[in-house]
Parts: C-alpha cells; structure tokens; sequence
C-alpha cells in the first residue's frame, strides 16, 4: 500500500531516497500563492460548467484560502512525501474538507498544473525585474544630471580614446537597461498565455471553459495546442537569455567601477557603507559589491545553459527533466533582483572625484583627434591631417609636454595651417562641446538623451 494521491496502482511505497531525491518541494514551494489561486480558478470553473457542485467548490475555495494563510501564517507543515506544493495543498485541502477535497483535480494533472504556476509566478516577477531595472536607471539619471559637466577621458582598448562628459557615459548604461527592459517585456507576453485545461497531456473528457480560468487569473491568451502547454519551457529560457544579457551588462559596469575606485584611476569612491574591508591589510576598502555582481553573472549564465541542455533532445510532452528548471530560474531570478537592488545603491553612493577626471584629460593625447579635425576644417584631407596630429603626438612624447603645452612655432613645423586658435580647439570643453552628432557627447546633445530618458521613465513607471 502507497500513502500517495497517486498510489492506487502500486503495491509498495515508494523508497526513502526515492522519495527524497524525486521532491520538488524545497523549491516549487515558492509557488504557494499561485498554486492556491490556480486551484481556486480551476474549481470555480469546474463548478460554473457543473463539472463539480457548487457546494462542493465553495467548500475548496475556503478551504483553500485557509491553508493559503496557514502558509503565509509559516503554520503550515510542508512534506517531502507529497513530492511537490500541488500534492502538499491538495492533500492539506482533503484532511480539511474530506470528499469535496478530491473532487479540486477533476480534468486537471499536475503537468498543466505546474506550467500554471510557474507562468503565474514569473509573470508576476518579471514585473518585480522591470521595476528593479526603472529604479536603477533612475538613480543613474540622477548621477548624469549631478555630473552633467564632468569631463572624463572615453576609452578604446582601455587607452584614452577622446574627452566626454561623465554623463554621457552614465547614459549609455541607461539605454542597455532600456533594452533590458524591452526583453523582460517579451518575457512577460510569454508567461502571459494560460496552459491549464491541456490535461497530462491530451486535454480532458470534460466540458471545461479554459477562457473562463484564463478570465480568473487575467491571461491574455490561451496555449492552443496541448501537447505544447505541458512542455513549453521558452519563457523561461527567454527569462534566462534576458537576465543573463542583464547580468553581462551589470558585469560590465561593474569592472568599470571596480577600475574607477582603484586608485590607479581614482575617478570615483564609493559609499563606506557599500565596501568592506580586509582582515589583515587596514588600509583596504574593496569594492565587493560590483565584484560580487560581476561573479554572479556567472552563475546566471551557467542557468541558461543548463536549461538549454535540458530541453535539447527531450521528447512531448511532459519529462520529469522539466522539474529541473526551477532551482535555476529561481536562483536567477533571486540573483537578478538583488544585484539591480544593490547596484541602484552603489550608484546612489557613489562620489565622483572630478578633478582626477580632469587631470587624466588634461595630461594626455585624448584631443589629438580634435588637433587633426582642426586640420580638416581647414580644408587638409583627414588622412593627412591624421598623419600630422600623429606625427605633432609624437614629437610632444620625445619632448616631454603634451599639445596644450607645445608653442605654436612647433605646430607651424608640422603644417603651416596651423594658428594660435588650435590651443582653443584642443581644450577638453571645446572637445566635447564640438561632438554634436546626435547621441553624441556635448553638453546639447546629452541633455536631449537626459530628457528622452525621463520621458521613457516616466512612461514606463
Ligand atoms: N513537481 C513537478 C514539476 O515540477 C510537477 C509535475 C509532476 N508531474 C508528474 N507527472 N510527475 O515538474
């Protein structure tokens, strides 16, 4: 004899370390909320197509809304026996109200069952994600307009590349979040299709109202196909895909900052209360937080993969294997949410020291394309004009001085168009206020990108 819901077919219970190895409990738990309300749903539905009575469906719904706050209450004893949170409330529900209990599963498998869940559960927390991902991108609007003057070198090939604004920078994270944004978006459209009422596998022998349960728990769509309800996993792999592309652009930003605060750089510092320190060396404060971040885009991505390998090559429709994508997604998702939290803070934090800004400006070659552009507009082909500036860096780098410093004399040698408005030309202001291509670095052309991100926010909000 089997203790099971499932147990009349079988003759011994099931193995200890079967039973342990099989459960999902530990983590599908999470779903408890969305579980409950699927249930409380299916039963309505079931009892407006007189599948049930509606007697019967009260008693479930009450019943269900009482373990619902015996759960929330922490009052509620899970069990690794009952495999998984589907078998754990239903069980729970049946000691509590008896017959009308086993009546909750008619036309219903624990396969659409926990396609129903997880969709609830990650329609509800990409709108968590999206949310995150607003408030980050605020604080970084924030930390542009604050800095909106500050001049720092741009890079190529981790070389000082041309001078532009710090601001400039901040937004160009702003509009990777934005894409992200968009993705966790399509993730969203995805999970919003509803795929209760496929049964196991086939659909059922009742007269159920899929539209009806769709119209309960607000789905936009139902899956039309029901081989495809029980065994589509791609909005998870979307999740994943998108929260990886996330993770690899915090990882980003986080190496920056991680360079930033060295003191190689000492562009930035952060807040005390976001570093920690060393157990041995006194002098140390290290930025673990964007290190940690950056650590765990890994983790992340490792997800990813191993959704993807789970899904390659599974036969239709439902495997056990699909049990395996929870853990990941979960962990990813706990990992995304938490990462965007502290990042808002570091950026919230984070003082900029403008005048190392400068100072690496100033005590460089970043304007050398301006000396050869200065060229240019005086009619002298850009490659030639290239040649010169090259050729004026070089000599400056034997003498020991940088443009600003190099007397006009010295210009003169190496082109004659040359005239003592070129020390103008090369300040790093002048630098950055000539970029005025659209979605260039001028002051002009950032405050319009500031005030298209405040109107995207504030759409978006
Ligand atoms: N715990 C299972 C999962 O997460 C629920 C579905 C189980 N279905 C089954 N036929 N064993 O996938």
């Amino acid at each position: 004899m089997s203790e099971k819901l499932w147990g009349g077919r079988f003759e011994k219970s099931t193995d200890e370390m079967i039973n342990e190895f099989q459960a999902s409990i530990n983590f599908d738990k999470r779903m408890y909320r969305e579980d409950i309300e699927g249930s409380i749903a299916h039963a309505k539905m079931l009892a407006a197509q007189k599948i049930i009575s509606a007697d019967d469906a009260q008693k479930i719904c009450a019943g269900l809304e009482k373990i619902l706050a015996e759960i929330e209450a922490g009052e509620f004893e899970f069990s690794v026996a009952l495999e998984d949170i589907h078998m754990n409330v239903e069980a729970a529900l049946t000691e509590a109200i008896g017959a009308a209990g086993g009546r909750l599963h008619t036309a219903r498998s624990r396969n659409d069952q926990v396609a129903l869940d997880t969709h609830l559960y990650m329609r509800r927390q990409v709108r968590e994600v999206q949310r995150l991902i607003l408030q980050l991108q605020t604080e970084l609007v924030k930390a542009a307009e604050k800095n909106r003057d500050v001049i720092f070198p741009g890079y190529t090939h981790l070389q000082r590349a041309q001078p532009i604004l710090f601001s400039h920078h901040l937004l160009a994270y702003f509009s990777m979040l934005q894409r992200d944004f968009d993705r966790f978006e399509g993730v969203h459209s995805r999970a919003d299709l509803m795929p209760l009422g496929a049964g196991a596998l086939a659909g059922t022998t009742f007269p159920i109202d899929r539209n009806f349960v769709a119209h309960e728990l607000k789905f936009s769509a139902l899956y039309s196909n029901s081989l495809d309800a029980v065994s589509d996993r791609d909005y998870l792999l979307e999740f994943l895909s998108a929260a990886s592309i996330l993770m690899a652009h915090l990882s980003r930003f986080s190496e920056e900052i991680i360079l930033w605060c060295s003191r190689e750089f000492s562009f930035i510092e952060l807040d005390d209360a976001h570093c920690t320190g060393s157990s041995m060396m006194p002098q140390k404060k290290n930025p673990d937080v964007p290190e940690l971040v950056r650590g765990k885009a890994g983790r992340v991505f490792g997800h990813l993969m191993a959704l993807l390998t789970t899904v390659k090559a599974l036969p239709l429709a439902y495997n056990k294997d699909l049990q395996e994508d929870k853990e990941g997604v979960f962990d990813a998702l706990d990992t995304v949410k938490f990462s965007l939290a502290v990042f808002a803070q570091i950026v919230a934090g984070m003082k900029v020291r403008a005048e190392n800004m400068r100072r690496a400006v100033e005590e460089d070659f970043s304007n050398a394309t301006d000396a050869a552009d200065y060229l240019v507009k005086k009619n002298l082909p850009f490659r030639q004009a290239h040649e010169v500036a090259g050729k004026l860096v070089h000599h400056c780098i034997a003498r020991g001085v940088y443009l600003k410093n190099l007397p006009l004399d010295d210009f003169k040698k190496f082109s004659p168009l040359f005239d003592a408005d070129i020390y103008d030309a090369i300040k790093p202001e002048t630098c950055v206020a000539a970029r005025i291509s659209q979605g260039g670095t001028s002051p002009a052309q950032v405050d319009a990108q500031l005030a298209l991100a405040k109107t995207w926010l504030e759409k978006n909000s």
